[in-house]
């Protein structure tokens, strides 16, 4: 029987994870902080339990991983999927709102793995996933807070690689393009190539269960164009994103 703690698991990307994991006979401990909503996979498939959280509460991440070792004794592979993006507070810098974003897009996601750090590292194995973005490979318009936080989760994930790598344990990062869900649906533009989030589930699983790369990027026919870009020199980088998100009216 293997094991895997979700967070963001009441909706969208982390939801549909828990249950294609489940569904493949994993045991599933599904966090976020909506308990009614976790309460709710758990009916629709008995192999994920509930474990409510905050993740900007660094106590309660420790109390809650606790939970989950004393219920299954052993964890395979945690992945932290907590997010959250609000277009219309980003068009200008408000502090208030990016220290919000940084609280639970980076620090909360930092507090989960630092709960799980000594475990991971004194049992020479396992895998800690961590869910970033597309818009965090370079800077984009109207985007003053996400994408900060995604490219400071970009680099934490490539310099928590190396430093997990010496215990065996796998680090990866998941760069999602557009994706339907709660999040996305607040978006006013025209989403390119957008995807299921059972979609991103399978691909999600498959390079987490069959794959064994750093990035886990889906889907193709947009991170290959953003991965083209973020190589390519400042002048022209700023060129080609002016000139399409004029078509995109952004
Ligand atoms: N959808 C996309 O196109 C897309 C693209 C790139 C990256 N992503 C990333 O994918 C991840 C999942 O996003 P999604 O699209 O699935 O969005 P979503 O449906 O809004 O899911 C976000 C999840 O994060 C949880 N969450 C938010 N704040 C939390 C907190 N303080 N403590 C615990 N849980 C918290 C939410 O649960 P509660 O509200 O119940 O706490 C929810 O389960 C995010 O990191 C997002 O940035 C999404």
């Amino acid at each position: 029987m293997k094991n895997i703690w979700i967070t963001g698991a009441s909706s969208g990307i982390g939801r549909a994870l828990a249950l294609k994991f489940a569904n493949e006979g994993w045991q599933v401990a599904a966090s976020a902080r909506r308990e009614d909503l976790l309460n709710e996979i758990s009916e629709l498939n008995k192999n994920i339990s509930p474990f409510p959280l905050d993740v900007t509460n660094k106590e309660k991440c420790k109390e809650i991983f606790e939970q989950i070792k004393n219920k299954y004794q052993s964890i395979d592979i945690c992945f932290f999927s907590t997010g959250t993006w609000d277009p219309k507070k980003e068009k200008d810098i408000d502090i208030d709102q990016m220290k919000n974003v940084m609280e639970v897009n980076f620090f909360g996601t930092l507090n989960c793995i630092k709960v799980v750090e000594k475990y991971f590292k004194e049992k020479n194995s396992g895998h800690i996933s961590i869910v970033s973005s597309v818009a965090g490979y370079r800077g984009l318009p109207n985007s003053t807070g996400y994408g900060a936080s995604k490219a400071a989760l970009n680099n934490l994930a490539e310099s928590l690689y190396f430093d997990f790598g010496r215990h065996n344990v796998r680090v990866s990062l998941v760069s999602p393009g557009f994706i339907k869900t709660p999040m996305t649906d607040k978006n006013e533009f025209r989403m390119p190539f957008l995807k299921t989030s059972e979609f991103a589930a399978d691909k999600i699983y498959n390079g987490l269960v069959n794959g064994s790369s750093f990035e886990i990027d889906f889907p193709k026919e947009l991170t290959l164009i953003l991965k083209l870009l973020k190589i390519l020199p400042n002048r022209l980088y700023f060129y080609l994103i002016k000139k399409l998100t004029k078509l995109q009216k952004l």
